[in-house]
Formats: C-alpha cells, structure tokens, sequence
C-alpha cells in the first residue's frame, strides 16, 4: 500500500508531541510509516522523537524498523538532532544501535562470503535497516563534505562520517593517547575528527591510513601532511599495513573505522 503524504505529516506530528497512541495506529495501518520521511524537508518520524527527548519512542521507533542513519535535506539525521537538542541518551541508543547494525552486517557480509550459516546470536532477534555503506564501488564513488561541515556523503548521499560522531571520536582519543608520547594510527580519516582529536594530545608518531582519493584530497588541502608528527599512508590499510610492518613501524595504539565492512575484513589481519 502507497504511503499517504497527510499521514507521513501525521506521524511526524505524533512523533514530535509523543502521541503513542496515534503512532501505533499508523505502523499497524503500513508499518512503513516508520521510516517515511517528509518530501520537502528529509525530516523522519526518528528524528521528531530525538528532538522531543523521548527515549522510549525512538526505541519503539527503531524496533519498528526506522533506519537509524536516514539524512534529511540538510545531511542530517537523528544522531545529529539529539546531539543538538542534548538528549545523550539517545545520543546513546543511536550509536549503540548503529554499532549493532554495523556487526551484524558484517557477520552476514562474511556468512555470505565464507558459506558460513552460523550467524551471531543476535542476528534473528535484530533489525538492519537502510546500511548505506557496503558499497563495492566505494572507492569510484565521488564523496561530497556538505558546506556546514556536518557530513561527509558518498554518491547516493549516504552518510559516510558525520560531525554528531565527535563525542565518540573524542572518547576513543583519550583511550589511544592515555599517556604523552604516543605512538598511533588512525585507519579511515573520513572528516578528520579523531585525527583532530588525536593531535590535540600530540601524539609522538601519528600515522593515518585513507583510501579514498577525494578524503586524500580533502587531507592535503587542509594541510594534515604539515601537521607535526603527522605521516599519511594513502592507499587501503590493507595495502599499506605490511609496507609498515616490514619499515618496522611500532604503534602504541591503532584505531580502525573505516566505512562498515567496505574494502574488507580487518578481522583477518593480526596486526
Ligand atoms: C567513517 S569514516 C572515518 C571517520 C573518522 N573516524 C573521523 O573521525 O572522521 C571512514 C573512512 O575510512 C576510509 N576507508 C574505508 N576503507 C578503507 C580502507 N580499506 N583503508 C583505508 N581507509 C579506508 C573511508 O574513505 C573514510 O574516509
């Protein structure tokens, strides 16, 4: 059934102002309501719940099926307005549900991969929903940072990095540089964020790993190639993980967040 447009309005009100019931009568009409998202703004029933501060509507809202990661027109989604409005709980369950998401489609990437059909125990109970990132052609894809400087999106506007992530990528700097004159690598700078974070601890040795040619770019015209201590491998970790074991480069710390799964496999590499 055609979601009707007055309706996706409706539920987006009932998200905003928290009327259960009318939610719930909506997803039980077309459970795709959920994930509907307003024409003119991009806005989705998740972000109206983080925006109004309930917790327990974008719970029920993610169990229902909407996609954690959905962008509006300006590049933002719900991670985005609950970091704005300060609801860290949410803030929270976002990241919290984004990780699983990003597991669980790893575990199937790799099932599919290997012939393996022993999935996580996890996997039945979960949803994934709207993953953007498994791209095979990631690396051909033209990447675009928006001009507020709130994301960095691949070709089919897919939220590769986005700025709501600052917190986390803060608290993964502390724990890298829990001590002065580290030595640490960043595998996927994307907007550069725990790389920020990184040197504001001055690490000793700062090595960063990016593939993509349009982040490269990026990298260079901000000057991250003169920044102190700083080294850019640019190519695939996969490619440039062993030339550095064989200069006999040793890390302190490494941190690995490249887009969910693409180029593949870190797992199978002990580095
Ligand atoms: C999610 S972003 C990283 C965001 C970063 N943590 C930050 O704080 O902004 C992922 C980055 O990993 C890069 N990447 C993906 N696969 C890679 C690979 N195999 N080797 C190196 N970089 C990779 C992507 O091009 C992208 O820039």
């Amino acid at each position: 059934m055609e979601p009707d447009t007055q309706k996706v309005k409706d539920m987006l009100e009932a998200c905003s102002s928290g009327k259960l019931h009318v939610v719930e009568t909506l997803l039980k009409e077309n459970p795709v309501y959920a994930s509907q998202q307003d024409m003119e703004t991009g806005a989705s029933p998740l972000m109206a719940a983080a925006t109004a501060g309930n917790l327990a509507l974008c719970q029920y809202l993610l169990e229902a099926g909407a996609p954690w990661n959905a962008v509006d027109r300006q590049g933002q989604c719900a991670g985005n307005y609950a970091t704005t409005a300060e609801h860290w709980a949410i803030v929270n369950l976002l990241v919290e549900w984004g990780t699983r998401a990003e597991l669980i489609l790893g575990a199937i990437e790799r099932t599919s991969r290997d012939g393996n059909t022993n999935l996580p125990s996890s996997a039945p109970n979960a949803r994934v929903e709207h993953e953007p990132s498994t791209k095979p052609d990631y690396l051909r894809q033209r990447l675009q940072y928006t001009e507020d400087g709130q994301a960095l999106l691949d070709a089919d506007n897919d939220a590769v990095m986005m700025e709501w992530e600052r917190p986390l990528m803060k608290a993964h700097a502390q724990v890298l540089m829990d001590g002065p004159g580290k030595r640490v690598m960043n595998i996927g700078f994307g907007m550069g964020i725990i790389d920020s974070a990184l040197q504001e601890l001055q690490p000793e040795l700062h090595i960063i790993v990016e593939a993509h040619p349009d982040v490269y770019k990026r990298m260079l015209a901000s000057g991250w190639d003169k920044k102190p201590n700083v080294r850019i491998c640019f190519g695939k970790w996969q490619d440039c993980l062993p030339k550095l074991i064989a200069e006999g480069v040793e890390m302190d710390g490494v941190f690995y967040d490249t887009v969910s799964g693409i180029l593949n496999h870190f797992e199978q590499h002990h580095v």
